[in-house]
């Protein structure tokens, strides 16, 4: 006869075993099965107009390994928009349905589609890009897809030149429309003038001049909007003015293309010239 104790006792180990086995099926399952998801590494990305800009959707898979994709189709679609922005069927784009708003500004990459890469390359950005758009895969392993909300703004450094006693920058593109501020070296408020021009795409071209109150000094120009604040910095000496500009982009803005950062970068050493 079994004690009470050897009852418990075996009672325990049943229901360890029983557990066990019940956890490593629930494994197998999840990690046979495979299940695909879209994801993006970016799904607020900002566009500066006149530039180039990679919408970035893949199909991810659960499956350790399974990181080629066949007959694989790929529609990407903006909310409010008769047409197709790209679509990809049967290995080869088909652009019948395109809008002709994106007819040759867009692309895919067609090296990387079989690895579940469906990013969609946007040429030359328009202020009207801005809005929602959805990634849709499909492949023979499955299929999903994701939206991206694309912003578009505008936003270049500015150049400065210094004659008749007035220092001017001048930035050719921006939106929304800037704000512009001066400062002196110790931070304090100039006066300035500041003009705006809207060009027939909505940007704002920027004239701002400051009548310097000593020359050899360095001053700063801020030209900010919500996503961008753009810091030009110039000093008026005898062989003309030395500058350069730092772009920052603010909380607003949220995760940038590195791209766009890479730009930013190259400018502020392109700008520094002594002319
Ligand atoms: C997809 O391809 C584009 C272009 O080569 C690249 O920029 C992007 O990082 C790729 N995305 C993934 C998830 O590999
Ligand atoms: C230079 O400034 C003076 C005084 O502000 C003005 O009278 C003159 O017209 C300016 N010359 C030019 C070329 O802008
Ligand atoms: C900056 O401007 C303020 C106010 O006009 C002035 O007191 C200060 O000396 C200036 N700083 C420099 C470095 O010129
Ligand atoms: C621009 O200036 C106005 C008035 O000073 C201010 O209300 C607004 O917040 C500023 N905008 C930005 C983006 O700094």
């Amino acid at each position: 006869m079994a004690t009470f104790g050897q009852v418990i006792f075996y009672t325990i180990i049943t229901l360890i075993v029983i557990f066990t086995v019940v956890i490593i099926l629930i494994f197998t399952i999840t990690f046979t099965s495979q299940t695909t998801e879209a994801l993006s590494s970016s799904t607020k990305p900002i566009g500066n107009v006149g530039e180039d800009l990679v919408l970035d959707c893949y199909l991810y898979s659960n499956v350790v390994g399974q990181d080629t994709f066949t007959q694989v189709s790929v529609a990407w679609t903006k909310a409010d928009l008769e047409g197709e922005v790209y679509a990809y069927r049967d290995g080869a784009p088909n652009l019948q349905g395109q809008a002709p708003q994106f007819r040759g500004r867009t692309q895919l990459f067609p090296d990387s589609i079989s690895q579940g890469n469906a990013s969609l390359l946007l040429r030359s950005i328009r202020l009207s890009d801005q809005g929602d758009y959805t990634c849709s895969i499909d492949s023979s392993g499955g299929g999903g897809e994701i939206s991206i909300h694309l912003r578009t703004a505008a936003f270049s450094a500015p150049t400065f030149s210094f004659s008749n006693g007035t220092l001017t920058a001048v930035a050719r593109k921006w939106f929304p429309r800037p704000n512009v501020t001066w400062v002196n070296q110790t931070g304090s408020l100039l006066e300035a003038s500041t003009a705006w021009t809207q060009s027939p795409v909505g940007t704002f071209a920027v004239v701002s001049s400051l009548q310097p109150p000593h020359l050899d000094e360095t001053y700063s120009c801020r030209i900010e909007n919500r996503f961008v604040i753009a810091v030009g910095e110039a000093t008026v000496a005898e062989a003309g003015v030395s500058q350069r500009t730092y772009f920052v982009y603010s909380e607003a803005a949220g995760s940038l293309p590195v791209s766009l950062v890479l730009d930013a970068a190259a400018v502020v050493l392109s700008m520094y010239c002594v002319s």
